[in-house]
């Protein structure tokens, strides 16, 4: 059986992250990693474990996330599953936890599905390719929270330590019998 990474990323980083924790599974467990508009025939015949990875834009996750959940509630349920957030205010020590991180804490408490691990990830900042809306938006929020507010430049917060400790933890969940 396999396990199945599905991510909703807009520029890129869950996405990164994604491929980066099937790495990181690839010797002890075969991987699947979709992109959750791709997920209309997916087949979970093949699946035993599912971690969906989103990314934060705006205070939000993109509604497909919320949209794949309600419709595969049943598939998740009987399934090892874990859940990843990435956002740029888990850059900070105090905010990088499923706990402590606001639009994690609010998306598990909206969820039906419960998964058996969670992780939040800090995410990437990358001025130059935003449109002029967005870079003068971030660099506005930045501002505020004493973040890099140089528009040219590009940071990548991500902890590659800790999604590789995820992943292990992940992998180490004992199955369920389907
Ligand atoms: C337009 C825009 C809005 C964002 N809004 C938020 C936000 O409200 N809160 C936050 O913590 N991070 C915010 N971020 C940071 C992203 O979550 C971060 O860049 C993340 O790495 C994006 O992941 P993705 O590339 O997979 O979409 C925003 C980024 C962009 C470009």
């Amino acid at each position: 059986m396999k396990a199945l990474i599905v991510y909703s990323s807009r520029d890129g980083q869950t996405q990164k992250i994604a491929g980066r924790i099937a790495q990181n599974l690839a010797p002890q467990q075969l991987c699947d990693v979709i992109e959750i508009s791709q997920t209309a025939t997916l087949d979970w015949a093949q699946y035993d474990r599912v971690l969906i990875g989103a990314s934060i834009r705006y205070g939000h996750f993109h509604p497909a996330l919320m949209k794949f959940v309600t419709q595969h509630l049943g598939e998740l349920q009987q399934r090892v599953s874990g859940f990843f957030s990435v956002n740029l205010t888990a850059r900070k020590a105090d905010k990088c936890t499923p706990e402590t991180n606001a639009y994690t804490r609010k998306f598990l408490a909206q969820s039906p599905w419960q998964p058996d691990c969670c992780a939040v990830f800090a995410g990437a900042l990358r001025y130059p390719r935003y449109r002029w809306f967005d870079r003068v938006m971030i660099q506005l929020i930045m501002r505020m929270t004493g973040g890099e507010t140089d528009t040219s430049k590009e940071v990548e917060y991500t902890d590659w330590q800790k999604v590789a400790l995820f992943a292990q933890d992940f992998v180490q969940l004992p199955g369920k019998s389907l």
